[in-house]
């Protein structure tokens, strides 16, 4: 087969600034050794994250002048709402500024204290939203969802056995039942239909409503339609469709799959928490019309959506962390398999075998592909989500990662081909690799801040 080229061309381009080494090892010293805290005109290849961060077409640029900026029942407004309720057949949407908005107004409305949410695994913002308020966040993804040379199509699923065990023994603390899809914190792997489906039902045997985050849904729809049984012919907009069915309710970040710089949305199939939902998003976000956006964004999502669930540019995208993963696999760098959605994720394991866990493996590796080639990753790892306890001992994650995140139709085939070569060599040089030492850190959501020194 030929190559799988970009389906689209470029027509307006932003320059990158190249560094020396000499720099970049000056810039992470005065960044405390924190890539978050480097200046992004310092980065070479961006790849902290997919989120918000993606090239907007010519179309959606031309739907921003469209923008009604009316405070209240723009038309905006309207056509966004159309567009979200057909992909999604749920009749209420709200409007929020981003993901996370949309997890705090929900939970805020639905949730209390002591509660527990089980959820294939949250990602950081889900977790930090749900613990900041008490509530007990619980990761039941089935087990090769946390190996990460282990191939299975769907590592995304959630454990069913587990899932009831806790409704079960845990249920009169459960307000709902959450999925992510893909499952960014487990590899950005997605969760089949039967899964979905299947789970669907066990919380509706328990009387408990289905919550999904569906940042990466047109991925993981298009990963349905490649590797599922059944689904080889069907649209991804209707594979989508079928996902969104078994649900009750849904927080976006449309930063993702909405091919947004900003937006996000809670859309819901009856009214039971509207009102509630609505009161708060009143208080946090905005009136119900914007939410936390404004008019040009509300029109730039709504064409988007649609363009997100395109399936020329879904092969294009999941082909390119293939193609990425092909490249690591040839220079003996492990990652978790199948590549994912919108990431690759490599094992710093795999680079630093005889680091111990207290050095941040991930948190190491990710500065090294920083000093060798000017890229940013991002740790997925004891930094992000271990915790240091009141006694001054610290938890540590299952699994060291350093996400290579691409934001969409950004970067080219060379881009890849010399973040691989980066990669080669920073393997090919690991004995001088170091790991850190955290010396300043917040209580929650600690790698977006902390401060680290060399150990
Ligand atoms: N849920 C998932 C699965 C996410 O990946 C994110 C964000 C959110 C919720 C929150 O959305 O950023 O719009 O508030 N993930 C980004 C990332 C930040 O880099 O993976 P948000």
């Amino acid at each position: 087969p030929k190559t799988l080229i970009e389906p689209f061309r470029i027509k307006s381009v932003e320059p990158i600034r190249m560094t020396t080494r000499a720099e970049r090892e000056r810039l992470l010293e005065e960044a405390h050794l924190n890539i978050f805290k480097l200046r992004a005109e310092d980065v070479l290849i961006d790849w902290l994250t997919d989120s918000g961060t993606g090239a907007m077409s010519a179309r959606q640029w031309g739907a921003i002048m469209e923008g009604d900026e009316s405070y209240a029942g723009a038309r905006s407004f309207f056509r966004l709402e159309k567009v979200i309720q057909d992909i999604t057949g749920m009749a209420h949407f709200v409007p929020t500024h981003q993901g996370r908005a949309a997890e705090k107004v929900l939970f805020t409305a639905v949730c209390r204290k002591g509660d527990l949410v089980p959820n294939n695994c949250h990602f950081d913002t889900t977790r930090g939203n749900l613990e900041y308020m008490g509530v007990e966040a619980v990761d039941v993804v089935i087990a090769e969802g946390l190996q990460p040379a282990t191939i299975h199509p769907f590592k995304g699923n959630i454990d069913l056995d587990r899932a009831e065990a806790l409704l079960k023994k845990e249920g009169g603390r459960i307000p709902f039942g959450m999925l992510t899809m893909t499952n960014n914190t487990g590899g950005g792997q997605p969760v089949s239909m039967a899964n979905i489906r299947a789970y669907s039902a066990l919380l509706k045997q328990y009387g408990k409503p289905f919550i999904m985050d569906v940042c990466r849904f047109a991925e993981n729809a298009m990963f349905i339609k490649m590797r599922e049984r059944g689904y080889e012919n069907t649209p991804v907009r209707e594979i989508a469709r079928e996902m969104f069915s078994y649900a009750d309710g849904a927080t976006m970040s449309a930063k993702k799959d909405g091919m947004v710089n900003i937006g996000g949305f809670i859309v819901l199939r009856s009214d039971e928490w509207l009102d509630e939902v609505r009161n708060d998003l009143i208080m946090m976000e905005g009136f119900p019309t914007y939410g936390g956006m404004a008019g040009r964004d509300l029109e730039a999502l709504a064409v988007g959506l649609e363009e997100g669930l395109q399936e020329d540019y879904l092969r294009y995208r999941l082909r390119t962390a293939e193609y990425l993963g092909e490249r690591l696999e040839a220079a003996g760098v492990g990652f978790v398999k199948p590549t994912g959605g919108h990431a690759v994720y490599i094992d710093a394991r795999t680079v630093l075998p005889d680091m111990p866990v207290q050095h941040y493996p991930a948190w190491a590796l990710c500065n090294a592909l920083y000093l060798e080639g000017g890229i940013r990753g991002v740790e997925i790892g004891s930094v992000m989500f271990g915790k240091r306890l009141e006694d001054g001992t610290e938890t540590y994650h299952s699994m060291e990662l350093v996400r290579l995140a691409f934001p969409r139709r950004m970067y080219t085939q060379s881009h890849f081909d010399y973040a691989a070569e980066v990669i080669a060599e920073v393997k090919a040089k690991a004995a001088g690799i170091r790991g850190v030492r955290i010396t300043r850190q917040p209580r929650f959501l600690r790698h977006f801040t902390c401060e680290c020194a060399w150990v």
